[in-house]
């Protein structure tokens, strides 16, 4: 691997593992709930994200450019929650406009099993062809759009498996039961996308350490942290599972220590 890739992937994983602060929905979800002022939502968590995983537009209107969090390009989209399909996305960004970024790597969805599988595939194969003449770390993104019934490992493990093969260097992806079967049959690291807030605060951290004991490197998680009530002590109990171990249980008495602090 060449030396500007190998450093790009450290820049973005920090010693084998990463916490990857996502506030890119507004691409295809308009203004999210507690990210209408995307901003004001991430100036607390960014002392506790390993990157920050953005639309350009996002990023030039809201991070400061003196902001040292690295920066994960959303450089796919093109559609839209109220649209026909959300998976008929494109590239939406070059690799000029990502190095005029300083994007530590750039990431962008394929939808396995739509209707669009082909095009999204493809569009994996184009953007990786153009990111490695550039040392530049491509993270796909095994979306299921509003099918979220699918998120089960033999689906998960193809998807991921064949995002590996075209070239991607980390992917993303849902946690589900038999998480290991997932990353065991992808040759690439594996992250832990978050989806919609769950119920209880607790379940979050128990998918997220279960996740890590089966191998995952990390997280790309965003709703079940800046939708928390609480998202500073969340963003640290989910923190201390990655990157210092913590079960789901310790991680909870940080979370829980942390809402007393006012
Ligand atoms: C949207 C994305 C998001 O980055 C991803 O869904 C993670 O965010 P959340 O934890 O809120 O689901 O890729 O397509």
């Amino acid at each position: 691997m060449d030396w500007g890739m190998k450093n790009r992937l450290s820049q973005i994983i920090k010693n084998g593992k990463c916490l990857f602060m996502p506030i890119d929905h507004g691409y295809f979800l308009g203004p999210t709930s507690k990210l209408e002022k995307p901003g004001e939502t991430i100036k607390p968590l960014l002392p506790y994200s390993d990157a920050l995983f953005v639309t350009r537009g996002v990023l030039r209107s809201c991070v400061p450019a003196d902001n040292t969090v690295p920066i994960i390009l959303r450089v796919s989209g093109g559609t839209s929650i109220v649209g026909k399909d959300l998976a008929n996305e494109g590239i939406t960004t070059s690799i000029q406009e990502a190095i005029r970024l300083n994007a530590s790597a750039v990431g962008l969805s394929v939808f396995i099993g739509s209707e669009y599988e082909r095009q999204t595939l493809l569009n994996l194969s184009t953007l990786v062809n153009e990111a490695e003449g550039y040392g530049i770390p491509v993270m796909a993104v095994t979306a299921v759009g509003k099918e979220l019934e699918k998120r089960d490992a033999r689906y998960l493990s193809l998807c991921c498996r064949i995002a590996a093969e075209l070239g991607a260097k980390v992917v993303k992806t849902y946690w589900c039961e038999d998480f290991d079967k997932v990353v065991n049959s992808c040759p690439v690291p594996v992250v832990i996308a978050g989806g919609p807030k769950t119920e209880t605060d607790f379940e979050v951290l128990e998918f997220v350490a279960d996740g890590m004991k089966r191998g995952a490197i990390g997280v790309n998680l965003g709703r079940n942290i800046w939708q928390n009530a609480h998202p500073v002590p969340m963003i640290k109990a989910i923190r201390a599972i990655i990157h210092e171990n913590a079960s789901a249980k310790e991680a909870n008495k940080i979370y829980e220590d942390g809402k007393k602090v006012k």
